[in-house]
């Protein structure tokens, strides 16, 4: 699976796994949530206004594109949220 995000450079830290939508994942300590879903997928969510997909857009905490849900019921901002260990994203199988 390829994501939309590209790693330029390795990171030092200890490894972070976490789920998408069930699937094992892996980001590392310090990675924020949008980076460490989209290295893996090519979306964060679906559009709740239309058709088609989202995967944020500023990267700054400002748009409000990038909310995603976590299935402890949690909706968090994920450019502005670090993923932590056991996290688990509910995407609804978007960006595969
Ligand atoms: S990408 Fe804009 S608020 Fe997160």
């Amino acid at each position: 699976m390829s994501g939309l995000f590209q790693r330029l450079a390795q990171r030092p830290g200890p490894a972070v796994p976490f789920t998408i939508d069930g699937v094992a994942a892996e980001a590392k300590a310090g990675d924020l949530l949008i980076g460490a879903i989209l290295l893996h997928r090519r979306a964060l969510r679906r559009f709740e206004f239309g058709p088609g997909e989202r995967a944020g857009w500023c990267l700054m905490g400002a748009c409000q594109d990038c909310w995603v849900t976590l299935a402890d019921g949690r909706r968090v901002r994920a450019c502005t949220t670090l993923v932590e260990p056991g996290m688990a994203v509910v995407t609804g199988g978007v960006g595969g």
